[in-house]
């Protein structure tokens, strides 16, 4: 009675068919408004639609779970993969509902970024640092994801550790100030929105829809270099 989906980042065409059809046939639509916004043209009108915001998200999440518990139809959307970054919302859904909760996955910003910046997943680490708590052993694994010579896709987290503040932290545990790094905002353009070194990105400021793309200083081989030559 109660499916939690992924949908976006940001437009109905990156929502899957299976989660389209459980928002066409939920009786309860719930979500961060933004999201709720992406999937709105596919909600019945006889649906029930509660929005929520980071501050009122366990009392929102509460009606829902009541409703789920009336036997009603409930589907949480979330923003993009939910097994991305979307974690700490499903453990606030799953404790609201009292038990565990089946997810369908969606498309990620992540896997949009890849897309349009031709990243291979088996050579990149995906971060997010888009979550409460410590961040520290998120941010040595990124510093050590890139001296390992792998790109990493990374989330930050407004507004303390913005792509600046990753680039600052960087900086300070010895990577080159030449190490190119790209900004993608709102990835509504074929191009990334800003390109340039750590030692620049250390002193821009981006909007909280921004995803940072790190290229490993020398791109990995593809492993059919030699074929044809044995
Ligand atoms: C809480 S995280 C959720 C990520 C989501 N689960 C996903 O798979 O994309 C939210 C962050 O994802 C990034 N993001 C999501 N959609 C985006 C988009 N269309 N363009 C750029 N960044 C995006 C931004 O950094 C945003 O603050």
């Amino acid at each position: 009675m109660i499916v939690c989906v992924g949908a976006g980042p940001g437009h109905l065409d990156y929502l899957t068919r299976k989660g389209a059809e459980l928002v066409a046939g939920a009786d309860v639509v719930a979500g961060f408004d933004a999201v709720v916004d992406v999937v709105r043209p596919l909600v019945p009108g006889t649906a029930q639609v509660v929005t929520m915001g980071y501050r009122d998200q366990v009392a929102r999440l509460a009606e829902v779970a009541e409703q789920h518990r009336a036997g009603r139809r409930c589907v949480v959307v979330f923003m993009g993969d939910i097994h991305f970054s979307g974690f700490q919302f499903l453990e606030r859904v799953e404790t609201a509902c009292g038990h565990r909760v089946e997810t369908v996955p969606g498309i990620s910003s992540a896997q949009m970024l890849a897309s349009k910046g031709r990243v291979c997943f088996d050579e990149t680490t995906f971060l997010t640092f888009h979550r409460r708590g410590d961040l520290t052993p998120f941010k040595t694994h990124l510093r050590d994801v890139l001296r390992a010579g792998r790109n990493a896709i990374v989330i930050p987290r407004p507004w303390d550790f913005m792509p600046r503040d990753v680039a600052t932290y960087l900086l300070g545990c010895g990577l080159p100030p030449g190490h190119r790094a790209e900004v993608w905002e709102n990835l509504s353009r074929a191009e990334a929105e800003w390109t340039g070194t750590l030692a620049e990105l250390s002193e821009r400021d981006f909007s909280d829809m921004s995803i940072l793309l790190l290229r490993a200083l020398t791109p990995m081989l593809t492993g059919l270099e030699l074929e044809g030559e044995a």
